[in-house]
């Protein structure tokens, strides 16, 4: 196949309209739009559409209704089922009634917080049906973080399940969503709960409903029209303080381009099987389990289990034989994750990959090391790719479907037509051919990508604000001279642990929070698993408790406040934290101490004897920064 990636990016770039208006033509309207880009309505704003009659009622109506839609493969708990779409219309129009029987309509919230089951499926398309908005909060957060999003969401109904089964563990999902609900300010009308067999939960009544009996009284919800501006759901995602940002993705711009990239970037279209190995909590799961997949008429497999220990490192590749999954997405941690236990790949090499054509990965950098294993190994294209919860879909890609076959092994790859890159110094400079700077994307931001954050259009704002004409995407890395994109890490205290984003400056304002700690820092260092962890230094105030003691209560108090995602497990109580005379902490010196680095004392340091103790510290340390 003829690499078709320039025309179409140059298409994308002088006839940025008739590119989006043809893109548009996948999408079932209501009302079409007349428009794809208006400075004030913004993509498709005349357009009228429902995002899910175009994920599921349109593939029924036009006869596909016996077509499976979504493949849940649990592990975890030995299930395995099949959904139609006929199927998926019933469940997600009567899960739609039950949430309109409890007064829910256009513009409302509904907070989901459910593990990877297929009702989750089912709660964000029943939001998505009536016009309401929702918000699914990661399992993996703790109480006070699902608090947060509910009070900044004001939802009129929370779902949730009994339980989560993470690996060879249960989770009781009620006791945090209760201790969520005694901290918000904002009281919700209902709580849905979906009992699962391994935990019941107990219901506090008048609050809370038992989902099947509430679903057994509901009648069938039809698909409310909505403008192509108005929110499908609010996901909130770290920024560089503890209040996350609620990214507000709109209905009309995201159905266009998540199926186009369907379509150009992943290859795959009516009837294929899609497999994104995340979970529906973060963008890759909103985007690439769920909309996307349904909303080209392909089939999703919805996974519920890891790439290790569910049972055995082949998992994933049982998986894919197992369903015939085409296109396959996950982190290069999944991916580290089966290598650390099965170094050859014997269990890929036994159990095969059926019909496999590629893997996608993303969520953070890809290092070449696993790219060459994965590749080696697959004998398949292995593609990294790079995107964020702001934008929605990959912005940085190979574009396979469009027969673009360069990978550089280091590089994310090219921009994705729709998307205009610039390198920039701190000025705001555009920067040459392989000179480091900061990554942004020129504005208007294509079809897809947010708008606006939800009840923060000034913390928006700010991320336009420095560059004006271009977005700053708050990762580092440089443009080299046959046009491949490098990212090379963030520029903000942002981290990606397992593919998961978090901010040490929240863990900072968690641990500083502590009566015994003076001061503190919280860096990310490198992880042959995770990519990156958390580690904290601690400075502990005269006379207060300390030793291993505090340096447990520590990892409890960010485990209970932020979650066990957060994966902070390392904390050194420190004499003094090394700062230049202004008193700014040497953040970046202290990563390359953690890292095993030599790093040279610099001139800015207020007291060098600092320095020589964590040189002390780290000494023999390995490179994941264990130092005693
Ligand atoms: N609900 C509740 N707890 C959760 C959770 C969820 N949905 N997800 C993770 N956790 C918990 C885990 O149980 C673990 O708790 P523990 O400290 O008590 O063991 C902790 O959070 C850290 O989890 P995780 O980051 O998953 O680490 P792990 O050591 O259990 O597994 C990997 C490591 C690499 C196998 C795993 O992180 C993985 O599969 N990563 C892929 C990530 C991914 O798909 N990211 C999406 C971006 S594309
Ligand atoms: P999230 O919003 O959770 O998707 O995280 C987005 C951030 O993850 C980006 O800003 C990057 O810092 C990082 N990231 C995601 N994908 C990649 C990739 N392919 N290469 C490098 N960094 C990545």
């Amino acid at each position: 196949m003829p690499n078709q990636y320039p025309a179409t990016y140059d298409k994308s770039r002088s006839d940025r309209e008739g590119f989006w208006l043809d893109a548009a033509e996948t999408i079932e309207w209501d009302v079409a739009p007349s428009k794809a880009w208006d400075e004030s309505r913004g993509w498709f704003g005349d357009g009228m559409l429902n995002s899910c009659y175009n994920a599921v009622d349109r593939h029924v109506a036009a006869g596909h209704g016996d077509r499976t839609a979504v493949i849940y493969d649990s592990p975890v708990t030995d299930t395995i089922r099949h959904i139609s779409y006929a199927e998926l219309q019933d469940q997600v129009a009567r899960t739609a009634g039950m949430l309109a029987g409890e007064g829910v309509g256009k513009g409302d919230r509904v907070v989901i917080y459910m593990p990877m089951i297929p009702e989750t499926l089912f709660a964000m398309l029943a939001c998505a049906r009536i016009g309401a908005i929702h918000s699914v909060v990661f399992g993996g957060f703790a109480a006070p973080e699902l608090a947060k999003r509910i009070d900044d969401a004001q939802p009129k109904v929370l779902m949730t399940a009994s339980c989560g089964v993470e690996g060879s563990k249960t989770i009781p999902y009620k006791p945090l969503v209760n201790a969520a609900l005694d901290r918000c300010k904002h009281a919700v009308d209902r709580v849905i709960l979906l009992q699962r067999p391994m935990v019941e939960a107990g219901l506090s009544a008048p609050r809370d409903r038992d989902w099947n009996e509430a679903l057994a009284a509901a009648q069938p919800a039809e698909c409310v029209p909505v403008s192509a501006t108005d929110p499908l759901y609010i996901l909130y995602t770290s920024g560089t303080t503890g209040t996350p940002k609620g990214v507000v993705r709109e209905n009309g711009g995201h159905a266009v381009a998540l199926a186009w990239s369907m379509a150009n970037i992943y290859h795959i279209g009516e009837g294929d099987v899609f497999w994104a190995a995340s979970d529906v909590g973060w963008v890759v799961g909103h985007s690439y389990i769920v909309y996307a997949p349904l909303l080209v008429g392909a089939t999703t497999v919805l996974f519920e289990g890891k790439p290790v220990g569910t049972p055995d490192a082949g998992t994933f590749w049982r998986t894919i034989v197992r369903h015939g999954v085409k296109t396959f997405f996950t982190a290069p941690t999944a991916i580290r994750a089966i290598r650390k236990e099965d170094p050859e790949a014997k269990l890929l090499h036994l159990i095969g990959l059926g019909d496999l054509q590629a893997i996608f990965l993303a969520g953070e950098r890809a290092d070449p090391d696993t790219i060459h294993w994965a590749e080696e190994h697959s004998r398949l294209p292995v593609i990294d790719h790079w995107w964020q919860t702001e934008l929605g879909w990959p912005a940085i890609a190979s574009c396979f479907a469009l027969g673009d076959t360069r990978r550089k092994a280091g590089s994310a790859g090219f921009p994705v037509p729709g998307y205009r890159f610039a390198v920039l110094d701190d000025a705001g400079k555009p920067l040459g051919p392989e000179q480091t700077g900061q990554i942004a994307i020129e504005t208007p931001l294509p079809p897809g990508c947010y708008r606006t954050l939800w009840n923060n259009p000034e913390r928006y704002r700010q991320s336009f604000a420095a560059f004006p004409g271009y977005y700053e995407t708050g990762d580092a890395g440089h443009i080299d001279s046959e046009g491949f994109v490098h990212i090379m890490g963030r520029t903000d205290d942002i981290i990606n642990v397992a593919g998961h984003r978090l901010s040490t400056g929240q863990m900072e304002e968690i641990v500083a929070a502590r009566p015994e700690v003076a001061e503190c820092a919280v860096i990310g260092v490198d992880d042959a698993l995770k990519g990156m962890i958390p580690m904290a230094f601690a400075v502990v105030k005269a006379g207060a408790e300390s030793g291993d003691a505090l340096r447990d209560a520590i990892v409890g108090e960010v485990r209970s406040e932020l979650g066990p995602v957060a994966a902070l497990k390392q904390v050194h109580l420190v004499r003094a934290l090394p700062k230049t005379r202004s008193g700014k902490i040497l953040r970046a010196t202290l990563r390359k101490l953690a890292n095993g680095e030599t790093v040279a004392t610099p001139p800015t340091i207020e007291d060098p004897s600092v320095l020589d103790e964590y040189r002390a510290l780290f000494a023999g340390s390995d490179a994941d920064g264990a130092a005693a």
